[in-house]
């Protein structure tokens, strides 16, 4: 309940500041281009220069032990999923499947998310059940469709056969037991913390208006004013709070969702995980980094593009119809949010080989 109120008051908030915006438009394009600048930096922040790692040593044997994990497939129970399998540098961190497809080919209930600058969400997962990415890689490991292993003395066994041991006593040194599955998540959440893409919206956030075309500041105009940014904000754009997804009407009515035949109900987010009825509903609202290169989009991969994605919210969560041009203008805002595939991302490293 305070969560959705703080919605209504921000949104509310929005309205009132950039009705602030337009009066200024008489004052001259240069102007209204440092109003809506000024309002942007209230709202959004770049990203930081280098990791956040205050509890992570993120030294460069760990990260690229982290990296070697990443790409591991032999933990799996079915020798085949490993993150990448899910998280690839081809779809920007994420799978371009609807539902993501786990060992023996089961589906999972939900659409994967880029695994770029997750570090800075405030949780991990749609119900927000993994607080850090280090939580979230070791959780994986025992996910039935996910890893599918059953105990993490399996996974610390086949890590070692595989001929890991040396790679987690140079990355963990002087530790009695390097070989763990803490490490195995320490390891991969120092190279996920390295995951980080600065995009021209940064660039516009630290003052050069010039990094973004004028169609992008008008879609971000547009963004602020219809009230996305009322739960779309701060560093990441989003993954800062759970919000109902579908507050004027039930989601799966506007998104035409089959997770009711598919998984004999709809998906109630957060509840999921506390069977708490004041959660029923309740997702973690997703980053916007990225975006534009991460079709299909929702938890149940229902909106096949963005500009679909972006008037479903704007009906669902804000009961508003936009204009052909207002999608086309957020849109091209969300394209601004587009950084690089991290160059060490991209390249697969080679992994141990077993020598025994
Ligand atoms: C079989 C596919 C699959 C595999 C393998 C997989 N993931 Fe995921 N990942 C997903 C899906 C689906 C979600 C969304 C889950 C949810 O929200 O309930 C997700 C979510 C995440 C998130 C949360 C991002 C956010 O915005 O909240 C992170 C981080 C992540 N995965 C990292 C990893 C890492 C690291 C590994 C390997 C240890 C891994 N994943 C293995 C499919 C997969
Ligand atoms: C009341 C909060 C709220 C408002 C307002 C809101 N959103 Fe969202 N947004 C969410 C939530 C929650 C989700 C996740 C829905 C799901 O998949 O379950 C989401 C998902 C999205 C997605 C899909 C992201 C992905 O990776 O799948 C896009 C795109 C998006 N919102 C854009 C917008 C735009 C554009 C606006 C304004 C027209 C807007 N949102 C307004 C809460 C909000």
């Amino acid at each position: 309940m305070r969560k959705s109120s703080w919605v209504f008051s921000s949104v509310a908030l929005a309205a009132v500041c950039s009705a602030a915006l337009l009066v200024g438009t008489s004052a001259g394009a240069a102007s209204d281009d440092q109003a809506l600048l000024d309002k942007a930096k209230s709202l959004f922040k770049p990203l930081p220069e280098s990791p956040a790692l205050e509890n992570t040593a993120l030294t460069p044997e760990r990260v690229a032990l982290g990296k070697a994990l990443f790409y591991e497939t032999r933990v799996s129970s079915d020798g085949r999923q490993g993150c990448v399998s899910c998280h690839n540098p081809a779809y920007y961190g994420a799978d371009s499947l609807p539902l993501s497809l786990g060992i023996f080919g089961k589906v999972l209930p939900r659409n994967a998310h880029t695994v770029f600058n997750t570090s800075l969400l405030m949780a991990q997962h749609y119900g927000g059940n993994r607080a850090t990415v280090e939580e979230q890689a070791v959780k994986a490991l025992t996910s039935p469709v996910a890893y599918g292993n059953t105990s993490f003395e399996q996974v610390e066994k086949k890590l070692a056969t595989l001929g890991y041991q040396p790679w987690f006593d140079k990355a963990f040194p002087g530790e009695a037991k390097a070989l763990s599955v803490e490490n195995w998540g320490k390891a991969i959440g120092a190279f996920e913390r390295t995951l980080l893409t600065p995009a021209p919206f940064d660039r516009y956030l630290k003052g050069d208006t010039k990094a973004l075309s004028a169609q992008a500041k008008q879609g971000l105009k547009t963004f602020i004013e219809t009230g996305c940014a009322g739960c779309h904000n701060g560093v990441t754009v989003g993954g800062q709070s759970y919000q109902k997804f579908g507050i004027t009407q039930d989601y799966w009515l506007v998104t035409g969702s089959t997770e009711k035949e598919a998984f004999k109900g709809y998906d109630k987010g957060r509840f999921q995980d506390t069977k708490n009825e004041a959660d029923a509903f309740m997702f973690k609202v997703p980053q916007l980094r990225n975006v534009a290169m991460t079709p299909p989009y929702f938890h149940d991969g229902t909106a096949a593009t963005l500009p679909q994605a972006v008037r479903i919210m704007a009906q669902l969560q804000l009961g508003k119809q936009l204009s052909d041009t207002q999608v086309a203008d957020i849109v091209s805002f969300l394209e601004s949010l587009t950084g690089e595939v991290p160059a060490d991302f991209a390249k697969a490293p080679s992994l141990p080989v077993a020598s025994h």
